[in-house]
């Protein structure tokens, strides 16, 4: 009964579960075993000692999800507005530190006041030793927050650390600060779900992955999720039977790309039509929504997408879709997951809102994790693959292990309009001459062939065989083996 049933009463009201029935719905029927259920906190300040309840404030322990295993803890805001206590940290730790060494995903249900105001610096302690633990556990399991309530101050540097973010609109929020310590130091007005809410984050700061419009929908995504998700660094990623053929051909791929080269298409499309039953898990659907990330199956395996969307930008690279997706890769990386990456990309955003927002140590972050992946890599050049951007986005030279250009492919430094009016610029003034100059660039480069010469594409492939041809790629690479030079770690551009 956590904090009594008032106190519960006042959670449904909000349109809240609790702390128990989020565990219910996220885990399967039965599976779960808890532990600590009796620890209490040691506060003995503010009159502490008189007011005990068991498990303080959060429910801990291990359950299944589709008969996998997770460890999870679910902070209950019915006890101390679910605030963070000594002992409460101590029960996170301890199913942190076990799934580490069992290797299994941990995942934390977050509805907290914060750090237990009676208990002052053991409550602070308590977060940063959860802190720790976060960034040892990074790489080893996966780790997922789900914020359904308030999230804020340091606190929210738990979450932030960990791999994924799902959030519960009107009903939950992160920030640093609070709307009256905003008001107080820089005179905004802003409410909590402005400054903090499910869709500021996943629209503006892409803080977090995807936002849900109430508990269970987030808790039943969630196990959707946790299915794509191997278990540890040293387990494969899952695989799951399919009925869908991995030859199957997809005759209409064969008319997405436009014949008008400045025409939009959504690649999004080609990835529905090439995974497993079509099922795809993206992820920050609406933030940075010029690449697309997300998990999907191919021929029962998970593997991770990362794909240009020409219908936003023109599929340009930019800050935001950088650091996206560099994180995707290198989640993908850490945790066994092949990437199969869909270039279609014009280059990075001009301006000087990109160059002034550090465009350059922004667009290496991806540069650098593609470069750093020793998973297999699968890249397929739709349309256009201009410049630094066709580097970036898994070129053979990073490392890429099959790369397949279909025939509308354009690989050069620059599009044939730019390109000429550089090197024949004393033609500038005659619009003939720049036309006939334009339509021999175009003939010369705007194809897969002189990439195809060197080798720097494998083969040129038609659009319908693209799931054929990427699943007996990623089937060849099954057991591909690949090791960085030892180091210590490496000095990603932060
Ligand atoms: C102890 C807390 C608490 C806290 C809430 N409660 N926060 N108890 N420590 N941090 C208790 C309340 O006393 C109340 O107890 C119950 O939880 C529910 O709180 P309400 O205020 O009635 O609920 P609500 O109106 O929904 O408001 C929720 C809230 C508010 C917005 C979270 O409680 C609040 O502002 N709390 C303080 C937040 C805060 O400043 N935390 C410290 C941040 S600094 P009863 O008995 O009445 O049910 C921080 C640093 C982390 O966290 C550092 C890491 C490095």
């Amino acid at each position: 009964m956590g904090g009594g049933q008032r106190r519960i009463d006042a959670q449904h009201r909000k349109g809240k579960l609790t702390a128990r029935e989020r565990i219910d719905v996220l885990l399967d029927p039965g599976s779960f075993e808890e532990w600590d259920t009796y620890v209490e906190h040691r506060c003995t300040d503010f009159g502490m000692e008189k007011q005990s309840i068991a498990g303080d404030g959060v429910v801990t322990g291990y359950g299944t999800i589709n008969g996998r295993l997770v460890f999870l803890f679910s902070q209950d805001f019915t006890v101390f507005g679910g605030s963070l206590s000594e002992a409460h940290a101590e029960k996170i730790c301890k199913i942190m530190d076990q799934a580490m060494r069992v290797g299994a995903p941990v995942i934390g249900i977050n509805d907290s006041g914060g750090a237990r105001i009676q208990e002052g610096v053991a409550s602070l302690a308590g977060y940063a030793e959860v802190f720790q633990r976060n960034v040892l556990a990074s790489g080893v399991v996966p780790q997922i927050s789900v914020i359904m309530g308030p999230c804020a101050g340091g606190a929210v540097y738990s979450p932030a650390m960990t791999d994924f973010i799902f959030m519960v609109e009107d009903s939950s929020y992160m920030f640093v600060t609070g709307p009256d310590v905003v008001k107080t130091v820089t005179h905004e007005e802003v409410t909590q779900e402005q400054l903090g809410g499910a869709i500021t984050h996943t629209t503006k700061s892409g803080v977090a992955d995807k936002a849900f419009t109430n508990d269970i929908e987030a808790l039943l995504y969630l196990r959707r999720f946790v299915d794509f998700l191997p278990h540890s660094n040293k387990s494969k990623p899952p695989t799951r039977p399919t009925p869908d053929l991995a030859d199957r051909e997809e005759k209409s791929l064969d008319t997405l790309v436009p014949a008008n080269p400045n025409k939009p298409y959504d690649m999004k499309e080609l990835i529905i039509k090439v995974v497993d039953e079509g099922d795809f898990f993206e992820l920050q659907p609406a933030y940075a929504a010029n690449i697309i990330t997300g998990f999907g199956r191919m021929d029962g395996t998970t593997v991770g997408f990362v794909a240009n969307q020409p219908m936003v930008l023109a599929g340009c690279l930019d800050i935001d879709s950088s650091r996206k997706a560099a994180r995707f890769v290198r989640f993908c990386d850490c945790f066994n997951i092949p990437i199969v990456t869909f270039v279609d990309v014009p280059g990075f955003l001009p301006g000087t809102f990109q160059e002034y927002g550090g465009i350059i140590k922004h667009g290496a972050k991806l540069l650098y994790a593609f470069a750093e992946a020793t998973v297999p890599k699968v890249t397929l050049i739709t349309r256009k693959a201009y410049g630094g951007a066709y580097d970036v986005m898994s070129s053979k030279h990073l490392r890429g292990d099959v790369n397949f250009a279909w025939p509308s492919a354009e690989i050069a430094v620059m599009g044939p309009k730019g390109a000429v009016e550089i090197i024949f610029r004393q033609d500038i003034g005659d619009a003939g001459k720049i036309a006939e100059r334009t339509e021999e660039y175009r003939r010369r480069f705007a194809n897969p062939f002189i990439a195809g010469k060197r080798g720097f594409i494998d083969d040129v492939i038609m659009p319908h065989n693209t799931r054929k041809r990427i699943c007996r790629s990623l089937k060849m690479l099954r057991e591909k083996e690949l090791k960085n030079p030892w180091k210590k770690h490496g000095n990603i551009p932060l």
